[in-house]
C-alpha cells in the first residue's frame, strides 16, 4: 500500500485545479466516484464566487454520481458543463432551471468520444482507488465506469485512495479499452464470465500529481419497498420470459440479462428469481444492483459482469466480508465494454430497462418529464435496447397517483424509437411489439398495457386517425400532456 507520490489534502489538490479546467471523475453511479476532492473544489468554487471571481469546471465521468460529487458541485454552481449522465437532486435542477450545460449520451460512447477529443481536452483525471503502485498501476474501487480512458487521456491525475475499499479487490476489475479506428479489432468477449483484459489500470506515473487519502462509503441510496405495482410489473416480465422459453423463443439454457436502475428494476429481478421456470442465469449488464447479489447467494445468478457495484451500504459490506465467495462471480468492466453493442449482440443478451413513458406506437422516453425536464439520461438504456436478443421496457401504467398515463398517443420525448423496442410491460399485462403494424401495436399496447382509466381515452385517439399507416393525429398528439399541465390531471383530457 505505500506509493512515493506526495500526500495531499482534498483542499491542495481543489487548488491545483484551475477555473475552465475539464476534470473526469471516477465513478459510474456513485460506486467508485470520488468524495472528497469534488468537495474541496465545490468549496473553492465558492470562496471564489464570494470573491467576486468565476470558478467553473466542465465534469465529465462515467454515468451519475453521489452527492459529494455533483450535489456538491452544483450546489456550489462550479459546473461549467456536465455530461453523460446524472440524478442528482441539486444537479436536476440546475438543468432544469437553464443554469447548467447538460447534454445526455448513450453511456458505451463516451470513453471513445473522450478519447477521439469531441468533448475537448482532459485537464484531470480523479480517480477513486483501494491501491496504486509507485509503477503507475492503479486498482479501482466498486466500479470501472470510463475511469480507465479518463486515466489515459487526462494530462494529469489526482488518486483518491479510498480505505473504505480492500486492496484485495485486486482481481474484481477487467480492465481492457480497444484501439481507435482505423485500428480497432473485434473485441474478444464470447461469454459473459470472460476476462479478456488487465486487472488494473496502467498510466506514466509521471502523471500522477498526488494521492488523497479518503475512508468513506459509497453514497448508495437503498430502494424503495417493492410496491403491489412493482411486484405486478416484475410478475408479468417472468411470466412473459417463462412463457418464451417454453415456446422455444429463448434457447432452454436462458441468455445473458440486463436490468435497468430503478426501483422498478429491482422488483423484476426479484420476481426472476423467485420464477422456477427461469433456470439460473448470468447476467451482462451495466449496473449491478442489490437484487443481483441475492439472486446470486441464492444461487439463482451464477455469473454477473457489469461496470459498476451499486448496491446499499451493508451489501457492498457483505461482499467484502466474503470475497472468496464472489470473486469468481463478479466482474467489473469499462462501460465501452459492458454496454458495447457489439458484446450485446453477440451475447444475445435479454434487456429489460424503465420508461418514464411509451406511445401508441412503441417508441420510448426514458428521460424528460412532459418533454421539457430531464429525469437522469438515457443511460445504457438505449445502447443494450437496439442491440439486445430480446428487448424489453417496463413501467407502470400511471404516475403520480393515476393522473398521468404512462401510455400516451405519442411520447414527448423519443429515447429509444419504436424500432429498438420489442415488448412493453406495465402493470396490466404485456404487449408484444414483434410482427405487428403501427396499428396493431397501438390496439395491443392500450388493452394489454394502459390502465383501464386511460384505455377509453387512447382508443377514442386512435379512432380519430381514421385508415392511416400510424394512427397519430397531429393536432392531438399531445392532449394528454397540455391537460395535465393545464388541468393537473390528464384524464380529463378532450379531443378536438
Ligand atoms: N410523467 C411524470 N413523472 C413520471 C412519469 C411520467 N410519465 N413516470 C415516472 N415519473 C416519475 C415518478 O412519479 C417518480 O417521481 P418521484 O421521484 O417524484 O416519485 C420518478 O419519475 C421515478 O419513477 P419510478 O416509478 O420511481 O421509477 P424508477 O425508480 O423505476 O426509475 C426511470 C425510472 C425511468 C427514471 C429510471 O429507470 C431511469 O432513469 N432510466 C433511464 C436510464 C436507464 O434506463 N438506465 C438503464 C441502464 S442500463
Amino acid at each position: 500500500m505505500s506509493h512515493s507520490f506526495p500526500n495531499l489534502s482534498a483542499a491542495e489538490a481543489a487548488l491545483q485545479i484551475n477555473n475552465g479546467q475539464t476534470v473526469a471523475f471516477s465513478g459510474f453511479t456513485p460506486a467508485g466516484a470520488p468524495k472528497d476532492i469534488p468537495k474541496a473544489i465545490a468549496a473553492r468554487a465558492k470562496e471564489a464566487h464570494q470573491a467576486g471571481q468565476p470558478y467553473r469546471i466542465g465534469v465529465i465521468t462515467g454515468a451519475s454520481t453521489g452527492k459529494s460529487l455533483d450535489g456538491a458541485l452544483a450546489q456550489a454552481e462550479a459546473i461549467l458543463f456536465r455530461t453523460p449522465y446524472q440524478n442528482n437532486p441539486d444537479l436536476r435542477k440546475s438543468i432544469n432551471e437553464g443554469r447548467t450545460t447538460f447534454f445526455d449520451m448513450h453511456l458505451s460512447m463516451l470513453p471513445q468520444a473522450v478519447r477521439y477529443g469531441f468533448l475537448g481536452p482532459v485537464h484531470w483525471a480523479v480517480v477513486e482507488a483501494c491501491n496504486v503502485s509507485d509503477s503507475g498501476e492503479i486498482t479501482l474501487t466498486s466500479s470501472v465506469g470510463a475511469a480507465p480512458t479518463f486515466s489515459h487521456v487526462a494530462d494529469r491525475i489526482f488518486i483518491e485512495l479510498n480505505r473504505y475499499h480492500p486492496a484485495s479487490l485486486l482481481g474484481l476489475h477487467d480492465i481492457y479499452e480497444p484501439a481507435d479506428p482505423p485500428f480497432r479489432q473485434p473485441l474478444p468477449l464470447c461469454r459473459a464470465d470472460q476476462r479478456i483484459g488487465a486487472p488494473v489500470i496502467k498510466v506514466d506515473p509521471g502523471k500522477i500529481a498526488g494521492i488523497v487519502e479518503t475512508n468513506a462509503a459509497d453514497e448508495v441510496g437503498s430502494f424503495a419497498e417493492i410496491s403491489g405495482t412493482t411486484a405486478r410489473i416484475g410478475d408479468n416480465v417472468a411470466r412473459f420470459l417463462a412463457g418464451e422459453r417454453k415456446r422455444g423463443l429463448i434457447p432452454k439454457e436462458f441468455l445473458p440479462v440486463q436490468s435497468g436502475v430503478g426501483d422498478t428494476a429491482n422488483a423484476v429481478l426479484k420476481s426472476m428469481g423467485e420464477c422456477p421456470d427461469i433456470p439460473i442465469f448470468d447476467m451482462h449488464t451495466e449496473v449491478i444492483q442489490d437484487a443481483v447479489i441475492a439472486l446470486m447467494k441464492a444461487g439463482k445468478v451464477r455469473f454477473a459482469g457489469g461496470c459498476s457495484l451499486t448496491v446499499s451500504p451493508p451489501v457492498l459490506r457483505d461482499i467484502y466480508d466474503s470475497l472468496d465467495f464472489f470473486r469468481p462471480r463478479l466482474l467489473l468492466r469499462p462501460q465501452e465494454i459492458s454496454n458495447s453493442p457489439e458484446i450485446i449482440r453477440r451475447l444475445g443478451i435479454i434487456s429489460i430497462n424503465t420508461a418514464i413513458e411509451v406511445d401508441i406506437g412503441g417508441n420510448v422516453n426514458s428521460t424528460h418529464v412532459l418533454g421539457r425536464n430531464i429525469m437522469s439520461g438515457i443511460g445504457g438504456s438505449g445502447d443494450f435496447a437496439r442491440n439486445a436478443f430480446l428487448s424489453i421496457f417496463t413501467c407502470p401504467s400511471t404516475a403520480k397517483g393515476g393522473k398521468i398515463s404512462t401510455i400516451v398517443p405519442m411520447v414527448s420525448h423519443l429515447d429509444s424509437s419504436e424500432h429498438s423496442v420489442q415488448i412493453i410491460i406495465t402493470d396490466q399485462g404485456v404487449a408484444d411489439q414483434r410482427g405487428k403494424s403501427p396499428m396493431q401495436r397501438a390496439r395491443a399496447i392500450i388493452e394489454n398495457c394502459a390502465h383501464p382509466d386511460y384505455r377509453g381515452l387512447l382508443t377514442d385517439y386512435v379512432a380519430l386517425a381514421g385508415s392511416s399507416h400510424s394512427p397519430q393525429t397531429l393536432s392531438d398528439a399531445f392532449a394528454l400532456h397540455l391537460t395535465f399541465s393545464k388541468e393537473g390531471d390528464m384524464r380529463r383530457a378532450v379531443f378536438r
